[in-house]
């Protein structure tokens, strides 16, 4: 029998319980069982395992978060961390381990492998930011969730004068603003990739005088900054154990501005933990359900220190340092979406 370890770390995202219930299921098949650990990196760090059998992942397949919890702990950030994992590890008899998460999840499992422990990566946030995979898990679902914030606040604003502003998650890359703003017809798109200039915001509302609207709608992205000045608006200056800080606040950031200059109210909506709650998408259910039977076969075939990820139509392998060291802005070629209307 081999054993395989898993966890979830970082933020959650609808589609990792699709995605544990597909490892232990197809792990089953192949002879696999399955460990899990709870809450991220501090499951192996404190031993907090539970065995994961196909009757404990039966009925997760709708459910969004993850029944393993997950954490933001950094094994790196502590005194002989790194040893306590493989250590851990080695003591439940945990042949591979497949870590499912963003950046900081995934960097850990990587720098792992130079401690032996051979390590698999699931590309997990809601953020669609990872190098070398068209698509993260959780993407879609939140892409979803914006969707429908959109329309709803289209029938609100319509029957008012104002200017509502969505605010939604995207540390570094626009991929949730951006595909949310075009699916939900926002009419300014604010991303992380472009800086933003408050009167170049007025005048595009502006413009949408000639359509005879009273009301306009812009998304921006949390972590979007502002021209002309240092860095990004933040909620918390605190940092995490991987050294974010909580980032929150750049769409009130606007409306502040926007309010001095508009003669109608100016209003922020922040979607936050909403976008990230509730059931997974079709899509992110398949892709889950892909991704984790994908990496007990790589495991199985041998293959570690490797992200399992999608292109196009395929589910591949990946490297793992590579996919890490080159996180995913949005296209360059899908930026003229960002002013197409205007
Ligand atoms: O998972 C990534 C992300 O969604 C970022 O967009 C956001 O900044 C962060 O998570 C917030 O997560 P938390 O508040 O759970 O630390």
């Amino acid at each position: 029998m081999t054993r395989a370890g898993v966890l979830t770390g970082g933020g959650d995202s609808p589609g990792i319980n699709a995605a544990l219930r597909s490892i232990v299921r197809f792990g089953s098949k192949q002879g696999v069982d399955v460990l899990g650990f709870m809450e991220g990196w501090k499951g192996p760090i404190e031993n907090l395992v539970q065995t994961l059998t196909p009757v404990d992942v039966s009925g997760i397949l709708h459910v969004g978060g993850t029944i393993l919890r997950s954490s933001r702990t950094n094994p790196f950030r502590m005194d002989g961390g790194p040893e306590k994992v493989v250590q851990t590890l080695m003591m439940n008899a945990v042949d591979f381990l497949i870590a499912i998460g963003g950046d900081d999840t995934l960097g850990v499992a990587h720098r792992l492998s130079e401690y032996g422990v051979k390590a698999i990566g699931i590309p997990q946030t809601i953020d669609n930011d990872i190098g070398m995979t068209d698509y993260t898990l959780g993407f879609s679902s939140a892409l979803e969730a914006i969707t429908d914030a959109l329309d709803r606040l289209h029938t609100t604003a319509a029957s008012h004068h104002r200017v509502l502003i969505l605010e939604v998650m995207g540390r570094d890359a626009g991929w949730l603003s951006l595909m949310g703003g075009v699916a939900g017809g926002a009419d300014v798109i604010l991303i992380p990739e472009q800086r933003f200039n408050v009167d170049t915001i007025f005048e595009k509302i502006k413009r949408r005088e000639h359509l005879k609207k009273r009301f306009s709608i812009v998304i921006i992205a949390e972590g979007t900054e502002p021209e002309g000045t240092k860095g990004r608006v933040v909620e918390e200056a605190e940092v995490d154990a991987f050294g974010h800080t909580r980032l929150g606040g750049v769409g009130q950031f606007v409306a502040n501005r926007l309010s001095e200059r508009m003669q109608i109210p100016v209003r922020v909506t922040n979607l936050a933990y909403l976008q990230r709650g509730g059931s997974p998408s079709p899509f992110d259910r398949i892709l889950a359900t892909r991704f984790g039977a994908a990496s007990i076969e790589f495991a199985l075939e041998g293959r570690f220190d490797v992200m399992t990820a999608i292109h196009g139509t395929k589910i591949v392998p990946v490297p793992l340092g590579e996919a890490i060291a080159n996180p995913r802005p949005v296209d360059e070629g899908l930026l003229y979406l960002v002013d197409l209307f205007e």
